[in-house]
C-alpha cells in the first residue's frame, strides 16, 4: 500500500493535545506516523525502568483514526544517564575529542556497552509492540553517520585486519608498506587513519566502518526480529549519497531501504533528486520508503528558503515515480524547544496548520486516489548506472584534480539519460547485469576479474557498455593494477588502453564526425589495440601529448558494443554523445514529452503499466499521448493530449 505520513513526537506534547493532532492528520490524509526514534529518555527514564504505556496509547489513538505506525529504535539519541555512566559509549573524533551529550549520533558503534543497552531497549520495544497489528514496520536508529576514532575502535580495527589478512606479511605486501617505511611488525602498531594515509589502509578502514555499523545494526535486528509478527519489515533511513560506509553491505540485512530526501538551500533539481531515489531503490533492487522529506524548508542549510508553493508535490510524486511506496514529512509539528525550532512542519508552534499544510493535504488526497492502482508496481530500469563505494573512496582520496568528484561524474552520465525519460537503475557494480540494454560504468576505478568478467559477459550477451575515464585503474587493495587502464580484460573488450591520463588545467577541444566540444578536468589518451575500434572523437590542439590523439572510441563485439570515453565532455557534447548511444541501443522514451516533463513508468507483475507524468516547471505544459488514457487523479479520460499545470501531475493508464 502507498503510504503518506509524518514524523510525530507525542512525547513532546501533553496527552490532551494528541486528539487534535490526530484529527488534523486525518484531515491531511495521513495514513502512517513514524514514532519514537528519539524517545529513549522518555521510554527508559532510568536504567531498566521502562515507560511505554504512553507510546501504546499513542499507537492506539492513531490506529482508532485509521493511521498505522512505524516505530524507530531510539539509539541515535541515548539518554544522559547512559552516557554519564558509560562515557566510553561516546564517540571520539579524529582529533581525539570525545563527543558531549546533548546532540545525537554521538555513540561509538563498536562500544559493547552501547550494544548491550541498544539491544535491551530494542528488545523491550519489540516485546511490547512487535505483535501490535497497527505497527507495520521498524526503523533502526536514525541516519548512521558517525565515525569514531577511540582506542576500542582501534583495537577492533586490528582484529578486523587480522581476520582479513591473517599475517602481517600479507598485509604489508598488499598495502605496499615498504613505501615510506610503513612496514608493520606488530598489529598494534597499525594506526587509525587521520587525514591522508596509505591507500590500502584507508580502504580497509572504510570497510571496517561498514562492518562496525553492520554489527551494531545486527544487534538490533536480532533483538527485534523474533518478536515481530509476520510481514512487519525492518529498515533504516539512509542519506542518499552519503558515503561513510558501503550502503549495499548495510542494506543486505534490512527488508527494505529508506532514505531522507531534503533539498536544503534552493529548489529541487529534477535529475539530482531522481538519481538519489534510483540509488536508494538500487540498494535492495526494490521499492523503498521516503522516510523523511522537507515540508517547505529546513533549518540546517546556509539559506533555508521555502520551496515554491506546489513544489513539494513534484518532489513527492517524483519519489513515487522512482519507486517510493511511502512519503513522510519531517516533522508533523514544530517543537517549542530543541535544536530544530525553525524547521518546516505541517503544524506550527501554535498548534494550527501552517500554509504548507494545504500542499500536504492535496497530496494526501491524490495519493489516496491512486494507492490501489500503484500497489504492487515498481519502476523497471532499462539502463544501469553502476555505483561503487570503493571506487568512489579511492578517487576521493586521490582526486588528482580537485574538481573531479565521483558522484558529479556519475551524474554527468545519469542526467542526460534521465532527461530522455529512460528509466535508470543505479546499482552496485557487483549486481547482476543481464536485465539491461545499456550499462554505464562511470569511473569504476576498482576492478577485479569478477567485475571485468561480468562486463565482458554483458557485452557478449548483446549489451551496450560505456566505460569512462578512470575505469579499471586499481585493485581491491586500492593499489594500481599492474596493467594499464582499464585493466587487461576490459582493454581487450574495448580494444583500447590508456596510454596516459592528464588532469587538465584548462579545457581541451574534442572533435569527431558528429561530436564536437571540450574535455574538462580530465583527459585520457587512448591507444587503439585492434582494428575493429573506431575513433568517435580525438583531442584537438592542447599540451602536445594529447594533440590529435583518440579521446572517445567504440567497438562492436558479439552483438554488443563498447564505448571508451577518456574525455570528461562538456554538457552539450555529453548530450550529443548520450543521444547517439541511446539511439544505437534502441532506447527510447515511452512517448515524447516537452523538456521539463518527466515520465515515470511503474509496472506490476500483472502487466499493469502506470505512467506518472511530472511537470517540473512552473509553467503550464501540454503532453501529446500516442494513445487514449485514463487520468486517475481527476478520474477523466484523456484523448490525444494531457494538460499539466505548473508543477502539475498526471497519473495515466492506457485505455
Ligand atoms: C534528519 C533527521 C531528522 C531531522 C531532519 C531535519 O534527516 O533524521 O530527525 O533532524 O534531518 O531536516
Amino acid at each position: 500500500m502507498l503510504h503518506f505520513g509524518a514524523a510525530y513526537y507525542p512525547e513532546h506534547w501533553p496527552e490532551d493535545r494528541w486528539p487534535e493532532d490526530i484529527r488534523l492528520m486525518k484531515e491531511a490524509g495521513i495514513t502512517v506516523a513514524r514514532l519514537a526514534e528519539f524517545a529513549w529518555s522518555t521510554m527508559e527514564p532510568a536504567e531498566e525502568q521502562f515507560e511505554l504505556d504512553w507510546l501504546d496509547r499513542a499507537i492506539s489513538l492513531l490506529a482508532e483514526n485509521g493511521i498505522v505506525s512505524v516505530l524507530g529504535t531510539p539509539t541515535a539519541a541515548p539518554p544522559a544517564w547512559l552516557t554519564h555512566k558509560h562515557p566510553y559509549t561516546l564517540a571520539v573524533d579524529d582529533y581525539g575529542r570525545s563527543a558531549q551529550h546533548g546532540n545525537r549520533c554521538h555513540y561509538c558503534a563498536n562500544s559493547t556497552e552501547y550494544h548491550a543497552h541498544s539491544r535491551r531497549i530494542a528488545e523491550v520495544m519489540a516485546r511490547r509492540f512487535g505483535s501490535n497489528p497497527h505497527v507495520i514496520g521498524w526503523q533502526i536508529d536514525n541516519e548512521y553517520n558517525r565515525v569514531c576514532y577511540c582506542s576500542r575502535c582501534r583495537a577492533r580495527f586490528h582484529e578486523f585486519l587480522q581476520a582479513r589478512y591473517r599475517t602481517l606479511d600479507a598485509l604489508n605486501a598488499r598495502w605496499s608498506t615498504a613505501y615510506w617505511s610503513q612496514t608493520y611488525s606488530d598489529w598494534e602498531q597499525i594506526p587509525l587513519p587521520i587525514g591522508g594515509h596509505n591507500p590500502g589502509l584507508l580502504l580497509d578502514f572504510r570497510r571496517f566502518i561498514t562492518d562496525s555499523y553492520r554489527r551494531f545494526q545486527r544487534v538490533q535486528i536480532e533483538a527485534l526480529r523474533p518478536h515481530l509478527r509476520e510481514g512487519v519489515w525492518i529498515t533504516h533511513n539512509f542519506m542518499g549519497w552519503f558515503d561513510a560506509f558501503d550502503h549495499y553491505a548495510l542494506t543486505e540485512a534490512l527488508d527494505i531501504a529508506a532514505w531522507d530526501c531534503y533539498v536544503g538551500a534552493g529548489y529541487h533539481d529534477r535529475s539530482k533528486q531522481a538519481a538519489a531515489h534510483d540509488l536508494t531503490r538500487g540498494f535492495k533492487r526494490k521499492n523503498f520508503w521516503l522516510m523523511e522529506t522537507q515540508p517547505g524548508c529546513v533549518n540546517w542549510s546556509s539559506l533555508n528558503n521555502m520551496l515554491n508553493q506546489g513544489e513539494a508535490r513534484v518532489l513527492a510524486w517524483q519519489a513515487i515515480g522512482h519507486g517510493a511506496d511511502a512519503v513522510l514529512y519531517w516533522q508533523w509539528r514544530s517543537a517549542y524547544g530543541g535544536q530544530e525550532q525553525y524547521h518546516g512542519s505541517l503544524v506550527d508552534q501554535s498548534g494550527r496548520p501552517r500554509l504548507f499544510f494545504e500542499d500536504a493535504r492535496r497530496l494526501g488526497q491524490d495519493l489516496a486516489a491512486v494507492a490501489d492502482l500503484l500497489d504492487g508496481t515498481e519502476p523497471l530500469g532499462q539502463v544501469a548506472v553502476l555505483n561503487d563505494y570503493e571506487s568512489r573512496w579511492s578517487i576521493q582520496w586521490q582526486r588528482h584534480h580537485n574538481d573531479f568528484d565521483y558522484v558529479s561524474h556519475l551524474f554527468h552520465y545519469y542526467r542526460p539519460i534521465s532527461e530522455h525519460n529512460i528509466p535508470i537503475d543505479v546499482i552496485s557494480a557487483d549486481a547482476p547485469l543481464s536485465d539491461y540494454r545499456l550499462i554505464v560504468a562511470p569511473a569504476l576505478n576498482i576492478m577485479d576479474e569478477q567485475r571485468a568478467a561480468a562486463l565482458v559477459d554483458f557485452v557478449n550477451g548483446g549489451g551496450h557498455l560505456i566505460l569512462t575515464a578512470r575505469c579499471g585503474m586499481k585493485d581491491r587493495d586500492n593499489a594500481l593494477l599492474p596493467s594499464r587502464q582499464p585493466g587487461s580484460m576490459l582493454s581487450e573488450l574495448a580494444g583500447v588502453e590508456v596510454a596516459e591520463y592528464y588532469a587538465l588545467d584548462k579545457p581541451v577541444p574534442v572533435q569527431g564526425d558528429w561530436l564536437q566540444g571540450q574535455s574538462r578536468l580530465w583527459a585520457e589518451q587512448l591507444n587503439i589495440l585492434d582494428k575493429t575500434v573506431s575513433t568517435i572523437a580525438r583531442y584537438g590542439k592542447s599540451n602536445g601529448w594529447l594533440d590529435d590523439q583518440p579521446a572517445v572510441t567504440v567497438t562492436n563485439r558479439n552483438g554488443g558494443r563498447v564505448y571508451y570515453v577518456g574525455a570528461y565532455l562538456d554538457d552539450n557534447a555529453q548530450d550529443v554523445f548520450i543521444e547517439h548511444v541511446l539511439k544505437a541501443a534502441q532506447l527510447a522514451p515511452p512517448f515524447d514529452a516537452p523538456a521539463g516533463v518527466e515520465i515515470c513508468p511503474r509496472s506490476g507483475a500483472d502487466g499493469r503499466l502506470v505512467y506518472i507524468l511530472i511537470n517540473h516547471e512552473r509553467a503550464h505544459q501540454i503532453v501529446s499521448l500516442p494513445w487514449a488514457a485514463q487520468e486517475h487523479l481527476t478520474g477523466q479520460r484523456v484523448d490525444g493530449t494531457v494538460a499539466l499545470d505548473a508543477y502539475g501531475i498526471a497519473v495515466l493508464t492506457q485505455v
